[in-house]
């Protein structure tokens, strides 16, 4: 049971969602423990996205539980689950087009009670030197990667515990992908766990300390990142051979 692991990260406990009568997740039991990167890969319309709104309160699970660090959360909304320390970086619309690159970044933080907010984006401008180029323009000038440089950086800002990432890749030249992935890394390493639905299975699996594979709503496969992409059956129906 997930409350019995009190230092546990995010557990599902054979979670069921879907819309109205569609039952997409079907029985779905998963971990992450704090400091993981875990990869969830599947084929389209395999549920991974609605999974990941369950977690974030968006659908109300039909059936099973979630937990965070041994609290239920199941029965929240997304603005609760935010202050319960968990971002979510949809597909796509995470950021404010007619606002500037820094009044995202400052927006992005809203939920800190904290007076710092702006001494932190000054000294997220270090880390992230393309946002600081650009951050009195609006970030609907920004590129595909810059896009996804912006919605990773609030990330920081919310110190946030669980960052949700759905297809942060999705897109963008193999080049940024390897900035994505570096920011990524680079936030697992501030201390948040990553849980991660990628299309592009080989990278996101070359990049996770676990992946679990998702078919039709359920676990059809998990392990360590390595061993899923030595795995066989897993070759040949999910990494093309
Ligand atoms: N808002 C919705 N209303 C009804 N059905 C939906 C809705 N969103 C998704 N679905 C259905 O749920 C199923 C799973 O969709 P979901 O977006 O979770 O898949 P996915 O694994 O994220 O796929 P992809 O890799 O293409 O993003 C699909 O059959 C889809 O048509
Ligand atoms: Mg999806």
């Amino acid at each position: 049971m997930g409350a019995s692991e009190p230092d546990g990260g995010l557990r599902l406990e054979d979670v069921h969602s879907g819309y109205g009568k569609l039952e997409v997740v079907r029985g779905v039991s998963l971990s992450v423990r704090p400091g993981e990167i875990v990869t969830m890969i599947g084929p389209n319309g395999a549920g991974k996205s609605t999974l990941l709104r369950t977690i974030f309160g968006f659908l109300p699970p039909t059936r099973g539980s979630i937990w965070l660090r041994g609290t239920p959360i199941h029965h929240l909304r997304p603005p609760q689950v935010l202050r319960h320390g968990i971002a979510y970086v949809m597909q796509g619309h995470n950021v404010l087009p007619n606002l500037t690159v820094e009044d995202n970044l400052i927006l992005g933080a809203y939920i800190r009670a904290d007076p710092g907010v702006r001494a932190d984006v000054s000294q997220l401008y270090e880390q992230f030197p393309s946002l600081y180029a650009r951050r009195h323009q609006k970030a609907r000038v920004l590129s595909g990667g810059e896009r996804r440089m912006l919605e990773l950086a609030r990330v920081l800002l919310m110190h946030a515990t669980m960052l949700l990432l759905d297809e942060p890749t999705l897109g963008l030249a193999p080049k940024v992908i390897d900035q994505v992935y570096d920011t990524i890394h680079r936030i697992n390493a501030d201390g948040v766990a990553v849980l991660l639905v990628e299309q592009n299975a080989r990278t996101a699996l070359r990049h996770a300390h676990r992946a679990y594979v998702l078919e039709q709503g359920r676990i059809r496969f998990e392990g360590r990142g390595q061993e899923l992409l030595d795995n066989a059956e897993v070759k040949r129906v999910y990494l093309g051979g």
